[in-house]
């Protein structure tokens, strides 16, 4: 009984220290703007890139219009394809909204369903243009 309880406390301690120490830690992600600027951004880690792009006050017009509750495609990015392979599937919702997106590729996803990872390190996103006759 002890033993277990020590366990217990043993492992949501290890649990805290890792949330914690991941919690205010950021990496560097790559991001190409609309203009094919490309901007070295700050990403927290456990963020979403629809943050990052915020956080780093890109100026991406129209970028997150639906302040990622998945209600529009302004989010689209387009990501290498080895490391879109490496997330996890998009759900039902995001596939619906990337339909709709212009420019659509095999690696495109929407920025506010990407949580910064340690492993981003230096991952490469494209904001792709916007046709001037589109709206956004
Ligand atoms: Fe609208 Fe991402 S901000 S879907």
């Amino acid at each position: 009984m002890l033993r277990s309880l020590v366990r217990t406390v043993f492992n949501q301690n290890l649990i805290f220290k890792r949330f914690s120490s991941t919690a205010n830690e950021y990496i560097n992600v790559r991001i190409i703007d609309r203009d094919e600027k490309l901007v070295n951004a700050k990403a927290k880690i456990g963020s979403n890139m629809l943050d990052v792009v915020l956080d780093n006050k890109l100026d991406i017009d129209g970028f997150g219009a639906c302040e990622g509750t998945l209600a529009c495609s302004t989010c689209h990015v387009i990501l290498e394809k080895e490391n879109y392979k490496t997330l996890p599937e998009p759900v039902d919702e995001e596939n619906d909204m990337l339909d709709l997106a212009y420019g659509l590729t095999p690696e495109s996803r929407l920025a506010c369903q990407i949580i910064v990872e340690p492993r981003m390190k230096d991952w490469l996103f494209v904001v792709p243009k916007v046709n001037e006759n589109d709206s956004i």
